[in-house]
């Protein structure tokens, strides 16, 4: 009886018990290959749960238990990747492989074969993986590659997934253990998924790795808990401590020893013609793997040859994608619609006889604009070839069938097909208009986008719900969004007053913003992220942008002159200052200082250790400078350290840096760095 144990008998047992389902669930979940029963495992699980209800002194945040333990979030935390996750250019061909292998070759002046690891590309959603001195600490989405979304809690239930490393007796656990993988959902479980959301009258998902992202990014970990997601690990971001890889093929078999789950398919090559054989084989089964693959990896194998390879523009010169040829499907249009956008510009959208293509279900496919159209010369009850290329949406690539008798060509509206009102289309230019500022599709597509995560993002307003309020007349500008009461929301259909209050509340949160969410939030014709926030770094203000003449447009960062000229219109409409003037009346906005952004400025993406004693700056200043320019602050030297700062009796990690070659400034020609110089 447990009664008669003492709590060091009863702790024992309890680590015995852990270990055992780890191992169990290792075997299981990353091996494929189980030693117990279903039932067996389960007994055990459920003594380990027995036992540590309990006695909760006895239970341990890793363990196996502890899958689903986090109650929902509100909104997910922010993770800063140490290192930046990189993304990567692709081959076309054989002959774009083979010159990628001459390039490799010429920068490492060698003529012999390199080698390489060759990888299948996983079209899944990828994550980075934190663990601390073994166990799993922190987990993130790839986000913009600076900074993910903290999905711990969500990843904490792929079972694939240790919550703490093995220690086997061939590799130490690294002090620091990040690993970068991608967390798929096999195609069986896409499948029934579907089936179970369609049955229940919910939307299906376009594809796995839609479906992978919608469960990862739960707020409800016990949601994502039932979707049987999978990972496979195949990358290394920072490592501190432990066996020290030299190789991405020992990296990978490491981790595989620390549990890891990596993908079995991998293979090391010698030379450029392995990896062409390897695409070959790998296209010639790819339907038959459980989970989407859209190409292959080919990495240098060995990490100084990567370091001396190195990257341009945020593309590592190691490594390249060679993806599959694209797959293709015919159907009929049955018919051409049109869609209308958020700046009124109509765009015309194939209906098509629903047709299976990569595992998808296509019923739609966007024809862009007229020019398009006639190009291809598509009309209704035509057939064509459908193409789907990697995560591209599909397209149409021509009509292979003509109707018969054909259709008519296909002509734009001369009415709004939301609205009635008139459509226009200027001389010499490819697009259509609604000229209705306020067609009722313009003003949904407006407040989606001005809601949206990059905007001001305001959870819950979604698609249904904008709809019915401009449907309504409950809003008919942005500034209508601020005046909505939670009485007149839980009246709506789908909305009941808890929903209701929570959407009030997130209205109120996105209240506090920052200035570049509100100016991407607006909508300005060709203002996006990146412009918005460059408007905001030079004007301080919506005041002095809507004041800002032409050519103090023209003065700020990237921005060219059709970028300018739709700023100003924009501003010069009445309507549109007017509306403006009624949401920040009513908004009340409380701008947040804007967060420095990561990996900008003279020292992006550059590791930089301060060591020993500096003149010019205290620490805590020089930190500041490094981060302010983009660079990160490591407190240990490894060979992914750019800098080390050597001040004043600097020592043991001079001479590490020196043992490592990395390179060793003093503080002068920090100095000189910081100055962008
Ligand atoms: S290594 C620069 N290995 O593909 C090195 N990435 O364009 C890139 N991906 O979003 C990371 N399978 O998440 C690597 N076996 C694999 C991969 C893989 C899929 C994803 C990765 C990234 C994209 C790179």
């Amino acid at each position: 009886m447990a009664g008669d144990k003492s709590l060091e008998e009863l702790s024992a047992e309890a680590e015995r018990l852990r270990e055992q389902i780890r191992h169990h669930n290792y075997r299981y979940y990353v091996l494929d290959s189980p030693e117990l029963s279903d039932a067996e495992y389960d007994a055990l699980m459920r003594r380990l749960e027995a036992l540590e209800r309990a006695h909760p002194e006895v239970a341990t945040p890793d363990s196996p238990t502890q899958r689903v333990g986090a109650a929902p979030a509100e909104k997910f935390g922010v993770v800063q990747h140490r290192r930046p996750m990189l993304s990567l250019s692709n081959a076309l061909d054989a002959e774009e492989m083979i010159e990628f292998d001459q390039r490799v070759k010429r920068l490492l002046r060698s003529d012999a074969d390199i080698e390489y690891v060759a990888e299948i590309k996983l079209d899944g959603l990828a994550v980075e993986l934190v663990y601390e001195h073994g166990v799993f600490k922190v987990g993130s989405t790839r986000g913009d590659g600076y900074n993910g979304e903290d999905v711990s809690q969500n990843l904490r239930t792929i079972r694939s997934i240790p919550l703490k490393l093995h220690s086997p007796p061939s590799h130490r656990v690294p002090d620091l253990l990040e690993v970068r993988g991608e967390v798929i959902l096999p195609r069986k479980a896409f499948q029934k998924l579907n089936e179970e959301r369609a049955a229940a009258g919910e939307p299906v998902f376009a594809n796995p790795r839609n479906a992978a992202a919608g469960s990862l990014r739960q707020l409800d970990p016990k949601i994502t808990a039932k979707r049987p997601l999978d990972i496979f690990c195949h990358s290394p971001g920072e490592i501190v401590g432990g066996p020290g890889f030299e190789t991405q093929w020992d990296f990978l078999q490491g981790i595989k020893a620390l549990g890891l789950k990596i993908n079995p398919r991998s293979r090391l090559c010698r030379g450029v013609a392995q990896v062409l054989e390897y695409w070959d084989e790998i296209t010639a089964i790819r339907e038959q793997l459980d989970y989407e693959a859209d190409g292959i990896f080919a990495k240098v194998n060995s990490f100084a040859l990567q370091e001396q390879l190195g990257e341009v523009s945020r593309s590592p010169r190691w490594a390249i994608a060679y993806k599959f040829k694209a797959q293709q499907a015919e159907t009929r249009v049955n018919k051409i619609a049109v869609y209308v956008g958020r700046i009124g510009s109509l765009t015309p959208v194939a209906n098509l006889e629903p047709v299976a293509l990569a595992g998808v279900t296509i019923s739609n496919a966007s024809l862009h604009n007229m020019d398009e159209i006639k190009r291809k010369d598509v009309r209704e009850g035509d057939t064509v070839l459908l193409e789907r290329a990697g995560d591209v949406i599909p397209y149409v690539v021509r009509v292979t069938r003509q109707a018969h008798p054909r259709h008519r060509p296909f002509r734009m509206p001369d009415k709004c097909p939301v609205c009635g009102s008139e459509v226009v289309h200027e001389e010499g230019e490819v697009a259509y208009f609604c000229v209705n500022v306020n067609c009722p599709a313009r003003m949904r597509e407006s407040i989606r986008h001005f809601a949206s995560k990059n905007c001001v993002d305001i959870d819950g307003l979604g698609d249904k719900l904008v709809a019915q309020l401009v449907a309504k007349g409950i809003v008919r500008e942005l500034g209508d969004i601020y005046k909505l009461e939670a009485a007149q929301l839980a009246e709506l259909e789908r909305m009941g007053e808890k929903s209701a209050r929570n959407l009030i509340d997130n209205i109120n949160r996105s209240r506090k913003t920052t200035l570049d969410r509100l100016i991407n939030g607006l909508g300005i014709r060709h203002v996006g992220e990146h412009t918005a926030r460059q408007l905001a770094l030079h004007f301080k203000s919506i005041d002095a942008l809507r004041e800002a003449g032409e050519e103090q447009l023209l003065a700020v960062r990237d921005i060219g002159p059709e970028v300018a000229r739709s700023i100003r219109e924009y501003f010069a409409e009445p309507r549109n200052t007017q509306a403006l003037k009624r949401l920040l009346d009513n908004a009340r906005f409380e701008f947040q200082p804007m967060p420095e952004a990561a990996g900008r400025g003279p020292l992006r993406d550059k590791t930089v250790v301060l060591t020993g004693s500096l003149k010019r700056w205290t620490r805590a200043e020089a930190e500041q400078k490094v981060l302010a320019a983009g660079g990160r602050i490591s407190s240990s030297v490894s060979r992914k350290t750019d800098y080390v700062v050597a001040g004043e009796e600097a020592g043991s990690k001079l001479r590490k840096a020196q043992e490592l070659g990395v390179r060793v400034i003093d503080e002068d020609e920090l100095a000189r760095m910081l100055s962008g110089a």
